[in-house]
């Protein structure tokens, strides 16, 4: 018996087979483009998904697939797809990385109201969200608007490819601004105010929950057994959290790619009091979590990288940072360097050096790119607290959970322990969980965790030395901020 994890990516979809210890069995990984036929657009066609999503699947194997019992979906969120009456693909999906909805988004909150809109949403319409492209087809292509019946969130897609079923679940559903994250269910004000019909959106279940089961076309052309059950699943960040067992209150998990992500479970639905981070339903039935995303972390790192040490290792980047003591002697850097979503919701932000001497090497450089990142984490986790998300430990993962110069850096700012992890599957892994949770593998997604997420070492926060550091940072942006305007 084994479970299966499909986590559709921005960069490409990854199929994770796993075993009830929740060990890896086997997994593998097609890309497909990013396409961006204009600026400020962000574009995929679906049926690349799906074609990449069936290779992924021929490359396990027919006798692999064979012994599947659930499938859980995770994928990149806010997208939008849109399928005719016939379930065809009206136009290529937009991406949440897609900015082309900025007038659509005002107008969604002058027409709902901010009040009314963040009472059902908690987040106001970021033109990454599903809302605002929505309108932009109305606005901009009314004959594909015209031809719309269903929308759906890009790993429902698949889902519907795979079952026939349309149905998504409430924690990616969240990242639309169309859903009561509250209620854990669509938003009939908001639909209303926006002459959207609730029936264009699929049904939403909780994470685990099942959806439907493999369609025999599927089964055929697969070996997937048609009894295998699909569960609903989730966004790729609450699906990452599943995976690295954030699944208590108390528990927090920083994940550092490209991006940046500090995620903290919350038993009540409580936004930041300046809607900086996102409060969206967790894939833990009854919880939320909130989230505060940097958008260019380890993306820092290897832009600096890249520039100015080519073929160096990140760990000998570190080594040469810590040839000099924290606070890098005055020097500060600034990571906004593809502008900032939290705790700075500023496209027009821009990374900065800020401080140097005369005495300032290059370690100083170096070191001063993992403070900047450091402190910006270190924002993320301040802003988590006014979610009232009381943080113990912090799980960390991704690229930069790799290096312990920078997790010890970490935890010497938060003043807690930085946890890092035996698996390090992504999200894929936290999907397949949740459909082991479907299957009645584990009862609950609690037992879940505790049964397969396995910590590998623990890093005890020292006395932190950043104050004065930290401190330049934070005061940084405020005084720039009008600098940066274009
Ligand atoms: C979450 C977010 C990204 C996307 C793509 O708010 O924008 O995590 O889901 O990975």
């Amino acid at each position: 018996m084994s479970l299966l994890g499909i986590d559709l990516g921005t960069s490409g979809v990854k199929a994770l087979l796993i075993d009830e210890e929740g060990l890896a069995i086997a997994s593998h990984m097609v890309e497909y483009p990013l396409l961006t036929p204009k600026p400020q657009w962000a574009e995929q066609e679906p049926e690349q998904w799906q074609a990449a999503t069936l290779e992924a699947l021929g490359a396990l194997g027919r006798d692999r697939l064979a012994n599947v019992k659930a499938i859980g979906l995770s994928g990149q969120m806010h997208g939008s797809v849109f399928l005719d009456s016939a379930g065809e693909v009206v136009r290529p999906a937009l991406l949440w990385c897609d900015q082309r909805t900025a007038a659509e988004c005002d107008w969604i909150a002058e027409r709902v109201g901010w009040g009314a809109l963040l009472a059902e949403t908690l987040n106001p319409p970021l033109t990454g969200f599903t809302a605002g492209k929505v309108i932009w087809l109305r606005n901009h292509e009314p004959e594909n608007f015209a031809r719309v019946r269903h929308v759906l969130l890009p790993k429902d897609f698949i889902r519907y490819k795979l079952t026939g079923e349309l149905a998504t679940d409430v924690s990616d559903a969240s990242g639309t601004c169309l859903f009561n994250v509250p209620n854990r269910d669509w938003s009939s004000a908001v639909l209303n105010a926006l002459d959207l019909p609730l029936e264009r959106f699929p049904k939403a279940y909780e994470s685990p929950q099942p959806t439907g089961q493999i369609a025999r076309s599927v089964s055929e052309a697969t070996g997937l057994p048609v009894s295998t059950v699909v569960v609903a699943g989730a966004g790729d960040q609450a699906a990452g959290a599943i995976g690295t067992g954030i699944v208590e209150s108390g528990t927090a998990s920083c994940s550092i790619g490209t991006s940046g992500v500090a995620f903290a479970m919350l038993e009540s639905p409580v936004p930041d009091p300046g809607y900086r981070t996102h409060v969206f339903c967790h894939a833990v039935p009854g919880a939320w979590h909130s989230m505060g995303v940097m958008l260019m972390a380890g993306g820092s790192l290897r832009w600096f990288r890249d520039v100015f040490y080519p073929g160096k290792s990140y760990a000998e980047l570190a080594e040469l940072a810590g040839q000099v003591p924290p606070g890098c002697d005055g020097l500060v850097f600034l990571p906004y360097l593809a502008g900032e979503r939290a705790p700075h919701p500023d496209p027009h932000a821009r990374g900065v050096f800020f401080g140097a001497t005369l005495s300032h090497g290059a370690a100083h450089f170096a070191r001063a790119v993992f403070e900047g990142i450091a402190f910006g984490l270190a924002d993320l986790f301040d802003l988590l607290g006014t979610t009232g998300a009381a943080v113990s430990a912090v799980r960390a993962t991704g690229g930069g959970a790799q290096s312990r110069f920078w997790m010890q850096m970490l935890a010497d700012l938060l003043g807690r322990p930085i946890e890092t992890l035996e698996q390090e599957e992504g999200p894929a892994f936290g999907a397949a969980l949740l459909a082991g949770v479907g299957a009645g593998v584990w009862p609950s997604v609690e037992a879940a965790c505790q049964a397969t997420v396995r910590t590998k070492s623990r890093i005890e926060p020292s006395e932190s030395l950043y104050g004065h550091a930290r401190s330049l940072y934070t005061r940084l942006y405020p005084a720039l901020k009008e600098l940066f305007k274009p």
